[in-house]
């Protein structure tokens, strides 16, 4: 399946489509239709939900877009967030230098100068792929977008490249208002922008995208302790290290374990993301990992960097990673504003380091949807994450008669007060609303029947399995809940021994 097929079905069935398409749309650019805005939301609800409770002094605070220069000064940005671009001397088509090797040599060259960028294309004789034309030496290109504010002629701000920064700046107010205590969290949902050379893969590239990012303020002093981490000792992450690559091999090693070459401050993250992903989204283990970067590798700011990627159709792709940031970012506010970013307990005072918890949000709307699809002999479906599925639920009325719809929708509302998300559906036969559910991904649908106006119960059929059970009316909020959450549909009701439906 590639990813222009999820494309086509997401425009059709109104999870996201080019921005501004009636004008022929712009490179890089998406907008979200009503279920792929229901599906983000949720995305970011039980992110939140998630990576919030991982202590009670993790906040969520909201920041401005557009920042003065400065900003970009202090962070590295204005001089180092910049990516190699390559130009055909023929047709003008500009590429990112690293990905038009990749695509033809099979192999990452992330982090290379442009010198020796230039170098691979002239001994390999690699030529433009749109007109065969001779590349040009490759050039550096800053991503950041720049922003005329007000009257000032030269741009003085930028378009926030990453939301990362909305936090450092604010520590230092943050420190007051809240408890002056470390580890203190601040976590941003929101947009970033970036002028990507080479937009690609649909939401895997884009020019403006969500982000959620996580930034955990902490003592260095303390980096090789968690005081949770023996909840975490057994838990076996999977891991791509550096020295795997050859072998290719995904290593499961237990946290404890990985403390002896890593802080246990930072291990303690990568077993809680690990959960997000397989606890609680419960995508499948095998299609989940950490990879190691090597220092040409990583970002410019950190010390450690593990990316968080899932095995899509093009291959394993990065959707986020756990950046040590180390004091890079305050100390450099500190030195460009003048004002002091240090915190003082107990008499020592020193400048907090940064542990960074980063994911696109879209990204991984996109991995979820592609993980999901499924192409079969009778349907189409996207067996999403329960948790994430536009609906939670839908309910129809048997037949449109009896009072059957008059039900399903007094249980549509029961549901609805209860928090859960819910369509209502009464046109066509049962087996082509079932279709049409599962051709959008809602987990479960609940038909209402003669037995249910009898004060008795309904049926509930499973998306994935196609399982069918009858649930008692009074118990069904509690169930659809430990469906949601996991649990087998046989294990929230009694199991329908043929299908009359499907
Ligand atoms: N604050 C750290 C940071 O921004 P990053 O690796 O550059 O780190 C974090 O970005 C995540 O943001 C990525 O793992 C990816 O999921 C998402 N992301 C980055 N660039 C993107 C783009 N052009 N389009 C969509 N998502 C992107």
């Amino acid at each position: 399946m590639t990813a222009d097929k999820i494309e086509d079905v997401a425009k059709r069935r109104g999870f996201f489509f080019p921005s501004s398409e009636i004008y022929g749309g712009m490179s890089g650019f998406y907008d979200y239709g009503h279920l792929g805005t229901l599906m983000k939301r949720k995305f970011e609800s039980v992110w939140k939900r998630h990576f919030l409770s991982l202590s009670d002094n993790f906040y969520e605070i909201e920041t401005s877009d557009i920042m003065p220069e400065s900003v970009f000064v202090a962070s590295g940005h204005l001089q180092n967030f910049v990516d190699p671009m390559v130009k055909c001397s023929r047709c003008g088509n500009t590429e990112r230098a690293d990905h038009v090797l990749e695509d033809v040599l099979k192999e990452s060259f992330e982090g290379l100068t442009a010198k020796e960028l230039t170098g691979i294309i002239k001994k390999h004789g690699i030529k433009c792929e749109k007109c065969k034309g001779q590349l040009e030496d490759v050039g550096i290109l800053n991503m950041m977008f720049p922003v005329v504010v007000g009257t000032v002629k030269e741009a003085k701000a930028y378009l926030r490249p990453e939301t990362a920064q909305g936090a450092y700046v604010n520590f230092s107010r943050a420190w007051e208002h809240l408890r002056r205590q470390l580890p203190l969290g601040l976590a941003i949902i929101g947009k970033a922008y970036r002028n990507e050379i080479s937009p690609r893969n649909v939401l895997v590239r884009m020019r403006e995208f969500t982000q959620a990012e996580l930034q955990i303020f902490f003592d260095p002093d303390t980096i090789a302790v968690h005081e949770d981490f023996e909840a975490v000792k057994d838990c076996k992450l999977r891991l791509f290290p550096i020295g795997s690559r050859k072998a290719n091999n995904v290593e499961e090693t237990t946290c404890g374990e990985l403390a002896k070459k890593l802080p246990k401050f930072y291990v303690y993250h990568l077993a809680k993301i690990q959960e997000f992903y397989l606890d609680v989204l419960k995508l499948p283990r095998d299609k989940f990992r950490f990879k190691e970067l090597s220092e040409e590798e990583r970002a410019f700011y950190n010390k450690y960097h593990w990316d968080i990627q899932v095995q899509m159709n093009a291959g394993w792709t990065e959707i986020g990673g756990l950046h040590y940031r180390t004091d890079h970012d305050l100390s450099g506010h500190a030195k460009v504003s003048k004002k002091d970013m240090s915190v003082n307990i107990e008499g020592r005072k020193f400048v907090p380091h940064v542990l960074e918890i980063s994911m696109g949000v879209d990204r991984n709307v996109f991995a979820l949807l592609e993980l999901g699809y499924r192409q079969e002999k009778e349907r189409d479906v996207f067996e999403l994450p329960r948790l994430l599925a536009p609906f939670d639920a839908a309910v129809f009325p048997l037949v449109n008669r009896d009072g059957m719809q008059e039900k399903a929708q007094e249980i549509k509302k029961t549901l609805e007060k209860a928090k859960f998300t819910v369509f209502y559906d009464d046109s066509g036969s049962i087996g082509r609303r079932y279709r049409r559910m599962d051709e959008v991904g809602v987990p479960l649908c609940i038909t209402i029947d003669s037995e249910t106006l009898g004060g008795g119960t309904v049926t509930l059929r499973d998306r994935d399995s196609m399982k069918q059970v009858h649930v008692a009316v009074s118990e069904l909020a509690e169930q659809v809940d430990m469906f949601l959450h996991g649990a087998r549909v046989e294990d929230v009701g009694e199991v329908v021994k043929k299908s009359k439906a499907e």
